[in-house]
Order: structure tokens, then sequence, then C-alpha cells
């Protein structure tokens, strides 16, 4: 399944360039700002199709609701296009990820990078890797000394907890914060020890099913914000390298 995965997860990604070179119907979807193009619903065709014809009595969640959640032993995680809105304005970080639970348990991940064709893979107990090397998160030991990334979800004009108080909080206290625009690669970039840690609030089992497996494969930590187990439907995930984790989260408190 994980060579499955890989090759699916390559092939949506030249879906999605195949797409870029065109000119691209976008709409909205929540509010205005939450954007959906052509190429989300051609990439997650094709991924869901795929999957269909290989496991037929396999479940499927996916972001532009292709795909069928059936009751069973496997379940697909789909975000086929991760980074829309960086797509639309051909701004070049996004990614497809998907990720396969077993029983409730997340056993694969893949998140593929067309741009910089980086293959990010993860299997549980097997470790995680970029185009075949093994990755390791980094060693960086204090908010002080690290690089971190975060994510600002589309309601952030309605709702209050829309995470500026905590970018407020972090952004002075450390050597940057990045906004990417892919949680998937955010947290790619944790497990490849490119970033330090992650944080985000209200996003989807879609967006970091593929990233959890590949945090914790690669060494890290993964919670929600209170330092809770994280699970696929919590409402926030934090990502470190480990020996970060208590201070990002007592700074993530205030
Ligand atoms: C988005 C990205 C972004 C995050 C958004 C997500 P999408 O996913 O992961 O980094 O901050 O909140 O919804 O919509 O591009 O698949
Ligand atoms: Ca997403
Ligand atoms: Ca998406």
């Amino acid at each position: 399944m994980k060579d499955f995965a890989v090759e699916l997860a390559k092939e949506a990604g030249q879906v999605l360039m195949d797409h870029l070179k065109r000119r691209l119907a976008v709409k909205s979807k929540s509010s205005e700002i939450d954007l959906v193009t052509e190429a989300d619903v051609a990439s997650e065709k094709f991924i869901v199709e795929a999957i269909h014809d290989r496991y037929p009595e396999h479940g499927i969640l996916s972001e532009e609701g292709l795909g069928q959640e059936q009751a069973g032993e496997f379940l697909w995680l789909v975000d086929p296009l991760d980074g829309t809105t960086n797509y639309a304005h051909g701004y070049p970080v996004f990614c497809v990820s998907i990720a396969l639970q077993r029983e409730g348990e997340i056993v694969l991940g893949v998140t593929y990078d067309p741009v910089q064709d980086e293959l990010f893979h993860a299997e549980k107990g097997q470790g995680a890797y970029c185009n075949g090397r093994r990755l390791s998160v980094s060693g960086v030991a204090s908010l002080r000394r690290s690089l971190l990334a975060t994510g600002f979800f589309y309601t952030r004009a309605f709702i209050e907890d829309n995470n500026l108080a905590e970018f407020g909080r972090i952004m002075p206290r450390v050597q940057g914060v990045r906004r990417g625009g892919s949680a998937a690669l955010d947290t790619a970039y944790v497990a490849a020890g490119r970033l330090d840690g992650y944080w985000e609030f209200h996003l989807s089992p879609w967006d970091w099913a593929a990233g959890d497996l590949l945090v914790r494969q690669a060494g890290g930590r993964i919670s929600d914000v209170s330092g809770q187990r994280w699970r696929l439907r919590s409402n926030s995930m934090v990502a470190t390298n480990g020996p970060l984790h208590g201070e990002l989260l007592a700074a993530l408190k205030g």
C-alpha cells in the first residue's frame, strides 16, 4: 500500500502541475477567502478513483467530498491540494497529502510537493523519509533558537480563537514564524528538521493526518494545544522536535 500511495501522490502532483499551466476556474467555499480550484477537484477525482479501483472495500475521507467514508478496517484521508490559496495565486508552495488509517490508527502518511519534487513518507514503525533519505527532527531546545510555522484558518475574520493572540505572543520570542500556507508541508518540514515546531487551530483530518505520522516517525512530538493527546478530530495541533514541546505549549497558553 505504501508504493501505491507514493505513486498516487506523485501522479496527483502531476495533475496539479498540469493544471497550473492553464487558466483556472476558482470558486469560493465556506467564505469568500476559502477557495477551491478545478485542480483540487481534478486531483481528488484522480486519487479517489484510483483508491476505489484498487481497494473497493476501503473508505475514503477527502476534502472535496468525492470519497465515501464507509465502515471497515481502512480509511484513506485525502487532501488533493493543500495550499489552495497559494496555488490559485501561483505561489509555489502546495502539495498532495494522503494518509491511511487502519482501525483508527494512522499507519501510512505521504505528502508530495511537486514543485520541489520532494516526496515525504512515513510508515508506522519504519521511520520517516524524504525522497528515500531518512528524516530526523532538529535538536533545537529553546524557543529563542527556533524557527516555527503556523497558519490561520479561513474563518479567522469571524471567530475569536483565530490564532492572532498566540501568534503575537510567540513571534517576539523566536527566530521566526513562517506562514507557508500548507499545513501538510509545515508538518513534513518539522519531520525534516527544517522547522523546529508548528501549531495551528481548526484544521481537518486530511490536513494533519500524514504530518502526524511523519513527525512522530522522525522522532518528534505531537499534541493538541492543551498538551492532550492529538486525535484526528482534534481542533488544534502542536508538532515539535520534542525538546521544544513544553516551552511552546506554555508560550501558546500565555
Ligand atoms: C489550508 C492550508 C493552510 C492552512 C489552512 C488550510 P487548503 O488547506 O493547510 O496552511 O492554514 O487553514 O485549510 O485549504 O489549502 O487545503
Ligand atoms: Ca488542506
Ligand atoms: Ca485542500
